[in-house]
């Protein structure tokens, strides 16, 4: 594919280069987790097909763009899935995000179609619990595991488990975590997210500087990633990073992502619904203007007034 637009980078007004493209690519999920934010959910209509979202990509590729994070709803529900990453352009990174029931049978071919690692789900290691947080029914849990040790078997590493904080839920859960972490040898790596709540599910607000400060103290090696200035403790052979989106202008200053929706839309902030940018029924030809319009309308949603 020949792109006019080879060698331009997408910048927003706020000087923040677009790096990479975080795409759902279906908007129905097997679980129905107690927090979930359903990727702040636009009632998408519809889902892209295999050509649409290899066109957004290979455009975007054009802007520079050479990171790929897939996401739903639940992106297994697709079985397409490996037709769509056969259908990519050549990148740096492919990843997924999935809750791990359906990635046992998935994880040797999605690999062999070019899918590089992912990030699982999994908020309890207690599977009562597990049943509580996801509302699934019995036996799901036992697949996710095995998910898990498909996807490290399968070379999709390193991969990294999603455990979102809930007070009262899985607070106390962080120790054990890190056990199960730690047999994997640093092929596994935990990853401690703040809970965006906006209301609904402010219950369950944890304070995550406090559970931050636990784990340093124990930590033997400290470092700090560049994205979103994250720091990665190892704890006794296990890898732990936090996630923490909420009220942080770091995290919105540091942003190089461009979001798509299920439908073909390009968005320019999870937490901002009115800015989108239908690019569906767009041309190859047609996107990268389309592109420029919605990186044009990207605000960091928490903003230090002075600095932005
Ligand atoms: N707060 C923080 N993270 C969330 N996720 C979904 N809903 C929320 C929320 N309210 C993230 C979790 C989950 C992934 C699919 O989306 O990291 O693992």
């Amino acid at each position: 594919m020949n792109l006019s637009h080879s060698k331009e980078f997408l910048k927003d007004d706020y000087g923040r280069t677009i790096k990479s493209l975080r795409m759902s690519i279906t908007d129905r999920c097997n679980l129905n987790c107690i927090y979930c934010h359903n990727e702040g959910s636009t009632g998408a209509s519809g889902e892209m097909s295999v050509g649409t979202i290899s066109n957004i990509v290979h455009v975007a590729a054009g802007f520079g763009i050479n990171r790929l994070k897939i996401s739903g709803g639940e992106p297994l529900l697709r079985k397409d899935l490996e037709e769509i990453l056969l259908a990519l352009p050549p990148l740096k990174d492919v990843s997924l995000t999935t809750n791990g029931v359906l990635l046992r049978e998935r994880a040797g071919s999605l690999k062999d179609a070019g899918l590089n690692r992912v990030n699982i789900s999994l908020d309890s290691l207690d599977e009562g619990n597990y049943k509580h947080i996801t509302k699934c029914k019995d036996g799901i849990f036992g697949k996710v595991i095995e998910g898990i040790h498909a996807a490290v078997d399968s070379g999709l590493t390193p991969v990294k488990l999603n455990m979102v904080l809930l007070k009262g839920v899985n607070g106390s859960e962080v120790e054990d975590m890190l056990s199960f972490v730690k047999q994997f040898h640093g092929d596994v790596i935990l990853q401690l997210i703040q809970l965006m709540d906006f209301g609904e599910v402010a219950c369950y607000h944890v304070d995550v500087d406090e559970v931050e400060k636990e784990l340093e103290l124990k930590a033997g090696c400290v470092q700090v990633r560049e994205l979103h200035h994250r720091k990665k403790y190892l704890i006794d052979g296990a890898e732990v990073e936090f996630v923490k989106p909420v009220d942080n202008t770091e995290f919105c200053a540091n942003c190089n992502r461009l979001r798509v929706t299920a439908d073909g839309k390009l968005r320019p902030c999870l937490l901002v619904n009115d800015d989108l940018v239908d690019v569906s029924h767009a041309s190859v030809e047609e996107m990268p203007e389309l592109f420029r319009l919605a990186v044009s309308r990207r605000v960091p949603f928490y903003r230090k007034r002075k600095e932005m």
